[in-house]
């Protein structure tokens, strides 16, 4: 009866795996910083992948790290890159489950900014080109969805319109559309190796003090035509989940990010609270605020849990 009572659930389909690809075969490194996560290969992605999608699992998010790195950050869109392979291994291994790659240059700049730099700042109109340029690389090795992070703006936009050029129409972008300027992605700069060199990147990330303008960020991509919004951090946001559902009708993801995972995952080692108890409720919680998905580190595990 409980359960007939129950005005959210969740579901295995509505949770999203980030992971962390790398060049090589067979690699499989643990991440320090995000205690149970690895830098995989593309050959371990996607075995990762086919059992994530055994598990109904919604879908795989891929951040790549390169082998170097540069002003502009090309190597993101070489299309022998860890992320491009590692989609066209994820496909053929697990055809069924949606891929969505991040887009953005910070892990493949030398400087560590999301876009490029014009006297120590990043280029916002110079950036989205390079960007489009990633995102039509990812969409022509296979993947499903694009997700913009870097938060440049008129990227969805530039994007869009590179994918309608190239017949790509039916490529997904999710945007990024509300990310905060946040202290809860340490233990993830760590892992994806793209903390910034100098300065920070509240340039051009949201203040955690302002939710009207993470609204008004939320609208304006989806007016540039992108076909799902998102919100984070998650926990400490749930507030901005519940006003962008109520603002736009497009789809909406959440992401519950690397130090949400790493506070949790803390606590639990620490005897604090019982781990899997305190997680469900974490994606519960998130889910009740008013996000359709959840990019979540925990999506494998808990899809297990939710079978
Ligand atoms: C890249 C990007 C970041 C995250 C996702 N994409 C880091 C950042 O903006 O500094 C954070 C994800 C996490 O903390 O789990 N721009």
């Amino acid at each position: 009866m409980r359960r007939l009572l129950r005005e959210t659930r969740v579901a295995p389909a509505d949770l999203i795996q980030p992971l962390f690809v790398v060049s090589g075969s067979n690699v499989d490194r643990p991440i320090s910083s995000l205690p149970g996560q690895s830098h995989v290969s593309a050959d371990v992605a996607a075995g990762l992948a086919a059992r994530a999608q055994a598990r109904g699992v919604g879908g795989m998010l891929l951040f790549g790290l390169p082998d170097s790195k540069d002003e502009q950050g090309s190597s993101a869109w070489d299309d022998a890159g860890p992320v491009q392979t590692a989609i066209r291994a994820i496909r053929t291994q697990a055809p069924g489950l949606p891929v969505l790659t991040d887009v953005c240059l910070c892990g493949y700049t030398s400087h560590g900014a999301c876009g490029v730099l014009r006297d120590g700042d990043v280029d916002n109109d110079a950036t989205l080109p390079l960007l489009a340029r990633v995102a039509l690389s990812h969409a022509r090795a296979g993947a499903d969805a694009v997700a913009p992070s870097d938060m440049m703006d008129g990227r969805v936009a530039a994007i869009r319109s590179a994918f309608d050029g190239e017949g790509l129409e039916d490529v997904a972008i999710f945007s990024y559309s509300s990310k905060f300027a946040s202290a809860f992605y340490g233990p993830f700069r760590d892992a994806a190796g793209s903390a910034p060199k100098s300065g920070d990147r509240k340039g051009y990330q949201l203040d955690p003090a302002n939710a009207r303008e993470a609204v008004r960020e939320a609208l304006l991509d989806a007016a540039e035509g992108a076909d799902a919004l998102m919100v984070k951090p998650a926990m400490p946001y749930l507030d901005l989940i519940a006003r962008v559902r109520d603002a736009s009708p497009l789809p909406l993801a959440a992401y519950q990010v690397s130090g949400e995972y790493a506070m949790l995952e803390a606590a639990a080692a620490a005897g604090a609270l019982d781990r899997r108890t305190a997680i469900l409720e974490s994606l519960t919680a998130i889910r009740r605020a008013g996000a359709d998905l959840v990019i979540t580190y925990w999506a494998s595990e808990a899809a297990e849990w939710l079978d």
